[in-house]
């Protein structure tokens, strides 16, 4: 018995392994292919072993690496799964389904595996549903999603997104010629150090030009661990992953369910370079809500200009000046809330600060959108400060491990949100906060991971970190739900909670707190290869690099911010009148090609570390065929500067605008340098 899954490109082939042992991948990839047959005659491990299964439990499959361990409690360790002979595939000319399902032979678990495709999109979803069906409790060790068993063996090549606060999203690649590697988060969320998304290829094929690459990604928030194997010798590299088998355990009592996290997989025939358009469309078509200017305006924001000292009359100054630079929402960064002056108090008491804000924000809200700017707030409804009237009132509301000491970060500590009344409290909070509906903007922060989850005496308190997960993800719901004009920013200390599930549930991600600007830019090139950028927030602050210093003019700082959702950060009361006027000049460029920027096909050439760097936006048809090319240069940049555009169609004339330039699809342009001399603005328009 054998399936087919069509996305937009590809098919997915999976088919019935022999000896009723589940699904196995016979084929993924854009022509057809032979299907998966067993080599026979394997020595010393079990058929399962060398089985490419798309989900094995311990005890099924004996000596490699598998996707579940189930505690029966009795010293049993383990289950044998064997495919129960239901299958449900569905297929309606766009989606396609396959349900398939597999019992323990103690009659304790039932696994439901569910594969999903579509023909709008490339990406192939794949998530397991494990009920317990027996009388006993079950505890789950670790209960992954479903594996990719991929046809690059033996060993593999692995791009990964890692990096720390302030520098996230540095590409680095590993050749894996054999052994596990392991990547993940224990941080309660998605974390800085690691992004759950990676490219891989075949070791003697560098980007996948040859033979394509497949690009894995896990849609969680929580604690998660992806793990890449390359056994030695063998043909398929399995990778798998799901919520962090290190720090949580899974409680099932009898007719409970445990739904995985999606994992995501997309196949790319023309290599790396194709994964990145892959994921942008499915991020675009799947999980934004929109990708119109409703849910990305232009933004203010006062931290990087105000920090905490946020007071109605500079801030009305600063709303002033930003809306004559063509600002589009003004949002009042940390600090607005009852007591706050520093990061050391008053997290948890969200109502406006009575010293700073004598008659509440009304009247800062009043000249804000009486300037025809939509007014924003930043709140951070995870965490509390011990010094707080919040904390005080509810000490016992914070993860605690039993009687260990607790462990400030940043001064603050979690609110335990796998506990319904926690979760009821911050999900009135925000009702509260967004009773006054010309509040139509949020910027979500959580500033430090969770460390001692769990709640002794509470068999489920293992699960912390899917609790507070799910809790998160909940709460980004009802305000979807109730407050569908909310756009919201989400945030973890800049980009420490980035991935496919936070993307289904905001509209935009702060990618990081490095405002520097080349030190940016190379945080935007990773997080592009893999993130689009119609989520990317990115504002012109007066910040200097922390990491690669050489000097950069204002333009530059725009055109940076121009790749993504381009917002202001900057001082601006302390910018001259020629500042000002110039900045207001670049954001009108801005509006003239934001939609290309937001939508269209992003080609990334070179490197910014490189002495020329642009990223490219093509349009194609939808968008009048028009490209434009955001080019980024150092003091040691060539006097000529060539580009060829990618996303040009071959042979059609294009006017480079505001130029007499004419451009043949193929060929390149050069690039005037007419903005400034380190960065450029070039829009292709078609003539004719
Ligand atoms: C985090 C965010 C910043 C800012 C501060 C406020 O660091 O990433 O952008 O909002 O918190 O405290």
């Amino acid at each position: 018995m054998s399936w087919t899954l069509a996305t937009a490109e590809s098919r997915y082939v999976v088919s019935l392994a022999p000896e009723r042992l589940g699904l196995v991948l016979d084929h993924w990839g854009t022509a057809d292919g032979e299907p998966w047959s067993p080599a026979g005659g394997e020595h010393f491990e079990v058929r399962a072993d060398v089985t490419p299964l798309e989900y094995v439990a311990l005890g099924t499959r004996q000596v490699r690496s598998a996707d579940l361990v189930v505690d029966h409690g009795n010293s049993l360790v383990g289950a044998r799964l064997v495919w129960d002979e239901t299958g449900e595939s569905s297929d309606d000319g766009d989606r396609c389904t396959l349900a398939v399902g597999e019992l323990d032979s103690t009659g304790a678990l039932r696994v439901t595996l569910h594969l999903e495709t579509a023909r709008s999109h490339d990406v192939v979803s794949k998530w397991v549903e494990l009920t317990n069906t027996g009388p006993g409790t079950l505890t789950l060790p670790r209960a992954f999603g479903p594996a990719w068993e991929l046809p690059i063996g033996p060993g593999a090549r692995v791009d990964t997104l890692s990096g720390r606060w302030s520098r996230e999203f540095t590409p680095a690649t590993v050749d894996l010629p054999v052994g596990e590697l392991s990547l993940g988060s224990r941080q309660g969320l998605t974390s800085h150090t690691y992004a759950p998304v990676v490219a891989v290829t075949r070791r003697d094929d560098v980007d996948g030009a040859e033979h394509g690459a497949f690009g894995i990604a896990l849609a969680w928030s929580g604690s998660w661990r992806l793990g890449i194997d390359a056994a030695p010798g063998a043909d398929r590299v399995r990778v798998a992953g799901g919520v962090d088998d290190e720090s949580c355990v899974l409680t099932l009592g009898p007719g409970e369910s445990f739904t995985s996290p999606k994992t995501l997989g997309v196949y790319a025939p023309q290599g790396t370079a194709g994964l990145a358009d892959r994921w942008h469309h499915y991020q675009r078509v799947v999980l934004a809500r929109s990708t119109g200017l409703e849910h990305r305006p232009i933004v203010y924001n006062s931290w990087y200009a105000t920090g905490f000292d946020v007071r109605p009359e500079p801030q009305g100054r600063l709303a002033a000046a930003a809306s004559e630079l063509g600002v589009e929402v003004f949002v009042v960064d940390d600090g607005w809330f009852t007591g706050r002056t520093s990061d050391r108090s008053a997290l948890g008491d969200w109502t406006p600060d009575p010293v700073k804000f004598p008659v509440g924000l009304g009247p800062l809200i009043e000249e804000v959108t009486g300037r025809g700017m939509r007014f924003g707030l930043w709140v951070e409804p995870e965490c509390v400060n011990p010094d707080s009237h919040l904390y005080r009132a509810h000490p016992d509301w914070v993860y605690r491990a039993g009687d260990r000491p607790l462990v400030t970060i940043r001064h603050q500590y979690v609110l335990d949100l796998g506990r319904e009344e926690v979760l009821g409290w911050v999900e009135d909070t925000l009702r509260r906060v967004l009773a006054d509906r010309r509040i139509s903007y949020l910027k979500w922060d959580m500033n430090r991971p969770i460390s001692d989850g769990g709640r002794p005496g509470d068999p489920y308190g293992r699960q912390w970190s899917v609790q507070h997960a799910q809790g998160y993800h909940r709460l980004m719901r009802m305000l979807r739900a109730e407050f569908p004009q909310v756009t919201v920013e989400a945030c973890a200390s800049g980009g420490g909670r980035v991935d496919l599930a936070v993307l289904g549930v905001s509209d935009v991600v702060w990618t990081s707190d490095d405002t520097g600007p080349r030190d940016r830019l190379a945080i935007q090139h990773g997080f592009l290869s893999a993130y689009p950028a119609h989520v990317m927030s990115s504002w012109v602050t007066d910040e200097p690099d922390r990491v690669d210093r050489e000097p950069v003019s204002l333009e530059f700082r725009f055109v940076v911010a121009m790749a993504g959702v381009l917002g202001i950060g900057a001082d601006l009361l302390a910018w001259d009148a020629a500042e000002r006027s110039r900045g207001a000049e670049l954001i009108g460029l801005y509006r003239e090609i934001r939609t290309l920027v937001h939508v269209g096909r992003v080609v990334r050439h070179g490197s910014p570390a490189e002495p020329v760097y642009a990223v490219e936006y093509g349009g194609g048809p939808d968008l009048g065929d028009r490209t434009c090319l955001l080019v980024y240069a150092r003091a040691d940049r060539p006097d000529h500067v060539w580009l060829t555009p990618r996303t040009l169609q071959a042979g059609r004339a294009y006017r480079l605008r505001g130029t007499a330039t004419v451009v043949i699809g193929g060929a390149g342009v050069e690039v005037p340098f007419t903005l400034s001399g380190d960065a450029d603005v070039l829009v292709l328009e078609p003539v004719g």
